[in-house]
């Protein structure tokens, strides 16, 4: 079903509940993501980053297929570029459909960031694609946990002043690609970076943080929740198990259904707990 970003966050923001956003890597994921939010009624982000599309070779492939996907659900669903550092990857995500996108400059310095991120946020308002961008680097996609990292209040209101953005993804205590869940955020500076800034604020590396810390970031004022890692874990969980079990197998059909099922119903699962609002 077609919707805007757009529209989807400012749904959010009104009830003061937050979107899911999930990675996809294999055309599985794109499948579980969507039957995932359809089994629970509500609107998802589906999520195509430049790291997979690296992995595929391009982005075209998996983003036509995730787009028709999209179409076809029962509910809202929007794909998304997440994390591209490459303006070529941008223009291409337009040119194949794609209405959401997030240009990451985060790890140049400040000045660099701003200027790259106005020039996408100019190409991509122009064919009416929502724009995110990062500040204050929400670190670990190397691997290396990085949850010192914080974005300053005064410079992200002065960042989203100057380049125009959508939607704001804000380093606040987590960290990419944790598979362990005991990150703590800093709710303190999510409420005051929400009363900074007039545009959503975005959680990035939610995989490593708790249920009880996710539903306190929304409640402090979160609207969109980045989770791509927690996937994995589940989808490979049952992966092996089924293997170990079943080590005579060699069609990956009957392998990869049950870890697409399993990323079924954790995406069920983290959308009810983001749309029941914070509950504190
Ligand atoms: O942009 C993607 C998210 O930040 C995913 O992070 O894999 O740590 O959940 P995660
Ligand atoms: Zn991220």
């Amino acid at each position: 079903m077609n919707t805007t970003m757009a529209a989807v966050a400012h749904e959010c923001r009104t009830r003061g509940t937050a979107v899911g956003a999930f990675n996809a890597i294999l055309l599985e994921h794109v499948e579980a993501i969507v039957a995932g939010a359809e089994d629970v009624g509500l609107p998802v982000v589906l999520q195509l980053s430049q790291n997979a599309a690296e992995y595929h070779g391009g982005l075209a492939p998996l983003a036509r297929g995730a787009l028709a996907i999209a179409e076809a659900a029962s509910v809202p669903v929007i794909v998304h570029l997440d994390h591209a550092d490459d303006e070529a990857l941008v223009d291409e995500a337009l040119a194949v459909g794609i209405r959401s996108v997030m240009f990451d400059a985060s790890t140049a310095d400040y000045a660099e960031n701003v200027s790259r991120t106005a020039n996408v946020v100019a190409r991509c308002h122009a064919v009416g694609c929502w724009v995110e961008a990062e500040l204050g680097e929400v670190g670990g996609k190397d691997g290396a946990h990085a949850p010192g990292a914080r974005t300053d209040p005064d410079e992200a209101a002065a960042f989203v002043l100057a380049t125009g953005v959508n939607a704001l993804a804000v380093a606040v205590g987590s960290s990419h690609a944790m598979s362990s869940r005991d990150a703590v955020l800093d709710d303190e500076l999510i409420a005051r970076l929400r009363d900074a800034v007039d545009v959503p604020l975005v959680l990035h590396g939610s995989s490593g943080v708790p249920d009880d810390g996710l539903r306190a970031a929304v409640h402090h004022g979160i609207t969109k929740v980045n989770v791509g890692t927690r996937l994995n874990v589940v989808m490979t969980y049952q992966v092996r198990r089924v293997l170990a079990e079943r080590p005579e197998l060699t069609d990956p059909r009957a392998y990869l259904a049950p870890g697409r099922d399993a990323i079924r119903s954790e995406v069920g699962r983290i959308l009810r707990l983001l749309a029941d609002g914070s509950g504190l």
